[in-house]
């Protein structure tokens, strides 16, 4: 199997990629298993949508599921991936529980704030994964910009070997980052969330030459116009601490965080602002 495999003597001298993913694969997954397949000689897919870290049971039960398409979309990317699709049952024998992290603050904002639990359950998942695997590179999406400043911090208070990778956002032609989630959005929706990446784009401009806060009622304001999406936050943050902009300091980089419903689906996106 995969494991022994793994731990064989062929694998002794070949350097390993692992990009962690709960399937339902688009450009956005496609991106990283490019880059993974370019750095590495071997690269280990996992597919698992993780129970632990969906707050909301609706979210869980609507998450798209399509593994025979997903692998027979990676079959067609490089026939040598590997897959790794363990049920529920295989990673946690009928309990289903996470650990607690001490993430030094990292995972009290935003995601944190929004979705209680959900940090635990990611960097559960993760650090079983790179444990089990052992790969040299583990790949990440700037996509969920807070999850992947969470598993460097993850990677070092644990001491895993590891380099972790970030990787740009890929975006739909319109602009909306690609998401598993955008499946349950109708056509008309997924036109339409091109305002969300217009509205991170407009803030940018903004961002040089307004206050913080002038830009966050703008933002706020942007959103109560406009009927098709209501928006749960808005914020500029430090990239490091994840904090959120007081004053802005010219050795710091920031960035504009944003989650917002389409009807019942949860959106989320960034953009660098400097
Ligand atoms: P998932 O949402 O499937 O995303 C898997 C990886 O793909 C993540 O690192 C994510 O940031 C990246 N990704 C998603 N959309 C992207 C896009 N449009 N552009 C670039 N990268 C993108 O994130 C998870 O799964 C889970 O939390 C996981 C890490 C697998 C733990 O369960």
């Amino acid at each position: 199997d995969l494991f022994s495999f793994l731990e064989s003597k062929e694998m002794q001298d070949l350097t390993l990629g692992l990009v962690p993913t709960m399937g339902a694969l688009h450009k956005g997954h496609l991106s990283l298993i490019k880059k993974a397949l370019s750095e590495n000689d071997k690269v280990v897919v996992s597919i698992f949508v993780n129970p632990t870290q969906f707050n909301n049971p609706n979210d869980l039960e609507k998450y798209p599921r399509n593994l025979d398409h997903d692998l027979a979309l990676l079959r067609k990317v490089d026939p040598n991936i590997l897959v790794f699709a363990p049920s529920a049952n295989d990673i946690y024998e009928g309990s289903v529980v996470s650990q607690n992290y001490n993430f030094d603050g990292l995972d009290k904002a935003m995601e944190g704030a929004f979705r209680p639990g959900h940090f635990d359950g990611v960097g559960t998942i993760v650090e079983l994964f790179l444990k089990t695997v052992s790969p040299d590179k583990a790949y990440f999406g700037e996509k969920d910009f807070q999850q992947l400043q969470i598993i460097r911090k993850l990677v070092k208070k644990r001491g895993i070997k590891v380099e972790i990778i970030g990787c740009p956002i890929e975006r739909e032609p319109n602009g909306l980052a690609m998401s598993s989630r955008n499946e349950r959005l109708s056509i008309e929706m997924r036109q339409k969330a091109g305002f969300i990446y217009k509205t991170l784009e407009t803030a940018k401009k903004k961002f040089g030459t307004e206050s913080a806060n002038h830009l966050l009622n703008w933002v706020g304001s942007e959103f109560e116009k406009n009927e098709d999406f209501e928006l749960e936050y808005f914020s500029i943050s430090e990239e490091e601490t994840l904090l959120p902009i007081k004053r802005k300091e010219n050795n710091k980089e920031y960035r504009a965080f944003i989650a917002v419903y389409a009807n019942d689906v949860r959106l989320i996106d960034n953009l660098k602002l400097n």
